[in-house]
């Protein structure tokens, strides 16, 4: 009976194939409504133009700096591009910690941090006063008027002048889909997809320029950042939320915004279980109708926790020994339930970012009139890279949801600060074949 009460529960939380087909023509809705004109300013997902138009075409050089303010780390690189080679880059990069204090601080600290970072690097590397033209990647919403231009939404709009003390020269700033899209198309030029599956979620990709009504011009392509991780925030994800999703976002540092980021990303995932945990706990379902201080404390299972549960080679015992370690006595039978809630609960993640992957892909091949596409999509992101099965399930969903693309998933090994030079180099290239 107990058995049964729990699967009840957890029914919410598993998606039929029609359910994410519904998810993927909603995501495709709100696309629609992010690049028209007249419905931009309301809709959810914003879709917005990032001025990246070209990729690059082997003949850029030059050293390059970037900075790469991901979810988990801040990496600064330097970057040597060397004329007329494919894979001709050699990458040099140290990691930096910002203090949690300083990211959710004002944007004036966090970039006097960065400055701080900047000049500790070109020490370290031997270049102090050196000056060279910069790319920078950041992993939050950024309204752009140009590519060198920086409105954060939701914060005062800034522009990062105090990297101009260095006399550096930002060419270029870009979302880290963007970057990531660019660092795997330096390997694939099918790659027109960006996909970011880490502590946040997001995609960016080529639309057509006719599309992008925003922006003057019905030429060629530019890339789209769609910030799609707050698809849902007008309620058209309503029907599907469940009320430990609610729990998670009444909680969260932003209620309301970003409903399908915390439906998929590694920030929420763990909060997710915990609420079904105490939800399970409280009905007598689990630790024996305990429910400990620890289980009460939010953030305690990391992205890491999931992905270690979840691999297969994992005895009982062990997930037994993560709980404990994570201050939760329990029993065998109290860990292959905490087991199946980590994998019910990543399942619906990878589905549903499956889902609006489709969406992408066939709004791309239905641009270029094509009964087929083929495309590749750059992918980065702790939870991609690290949990077992999220991205199989993943790239399952797409293959079912639009069986008119063939879609190739390439993982990232070198983060977006690559692409982010890559575009600065490009920038480079035009303004001096401009000049
Ligand atoms: C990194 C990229 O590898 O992945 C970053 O270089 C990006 O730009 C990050 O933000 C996303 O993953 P996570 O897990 O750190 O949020
Ligand atoms: C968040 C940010 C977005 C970023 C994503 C992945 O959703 O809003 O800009 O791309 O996280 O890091």
């Amino acid at each position: 009976a107990q058995h049964k009460a729990r699967q009840k529960i957890l029914e919410a939380l598993k998606l039929s194939h029609e359910q994410l087909l519904e998810v993927k023509q909603r995501m495709r809705i709100e696309m629609e409504k992010g690049l028209g004109k007249e419905t931009h300013a309301e809709a959810a997902v914003k879709m917005l133009p990032t001025y990246v138009c070209s990729t690059p075409d082997g003949t850029e050089k030059g050293d390059f700096l970037a900075l790469d303010l991901g979810g988990t780390n801040f990496r600064v690189l330097l970057v040597r591009v060397r004329n007329g080679m494919r894979r001709g880059v050699e990458m040099h990069n140290k990691i930096y910690s910002i203090p949690v204090e300083i990211m959710q601080g004002t944007g004036e600290e966090l970039f006097d941090h960065i400055v701080h970072c900047i000049s500790d690097f070109l020490e370290y590397m031997g270049m102090k006063g050196v000056s060279l033209p910069l790319g920078f990647t950041f992993s939050f919403p950024c309204q752009q008027t140009s590519l060198d231009e920086l409105h954060p939404l939701g914060i005062t709009p800034f522009i990062p002048t105090p990297l101009q003390e260095f006399d550096l020269d930002v060419v270029a700033v870009v979302n880290d889909t963007v970057g990531t899209m660019m660092t795997c198309g330096y390997e694939d030029p099918y790659c027109e997809v960006g996909l970011i599956v880490g502590t946040g979620s997001n995609a960016c990709y080529m639309e057509e320029m006719r599309n992008v009504e925003l922006v003057e011009g019905e030429e060629g392509r530019m890339c789209i950042n769609m910030e799609w991780g707050a698809f849902g925030d007008n309620g058209c994800l309503d029907d599907i939320r469940t009320e430990f999703d609610l729990a998670v976002d009444e909680l969260s540092l932003n209620p309301g915004k970003q409903r399908f980021e915390k439906m998929i990303s590694g920030m929420y995932l763990g909060e997710i279980v915990r609420n079904i945990l105490i939800d399970f706990t409280k009905r007598g379902l689990l630790f024996r109708g305990r429910i400990s201080e620890r289980l009460k404390t939010r953030g305690i299972f990391e992205t890491k926790f999931l992905s270690q549960i979840e691999s297969d080679c994992l005895a009982l015992l062990q997930v037994r020994s993560i709980l404990q370690h994570l201050g939760l006595e329990s029993t065998c039978d109290d860990s292959i339930i905490v087991k199946e809630v980590c994998a019910v609960v990543a399942r619906r993640a990878a589905q549903l970012c499956g889902a609006g992957m489709a969406a992408v892909v066939d709004k791309i091949r239905e641009n270029r009139g094509l009964d087929f596409l083929k495309v590749t999509v750059g992918v980065d992101g702790t939870l991609y890279k690290l949990h077992p099965h999220f991205s199989t399930v993943m790239h399952e969903t797409v293959k079912q949801l639009s069986p008119k693309c063939e879609v190739t998933f390439l993982q990232s090994e070198d983060g977006s600060g690559k692409g982010a030079a890559l575009i600065t180099a490009v920038a480079c290239r035009i303004r001096e074949a401009g000049q």
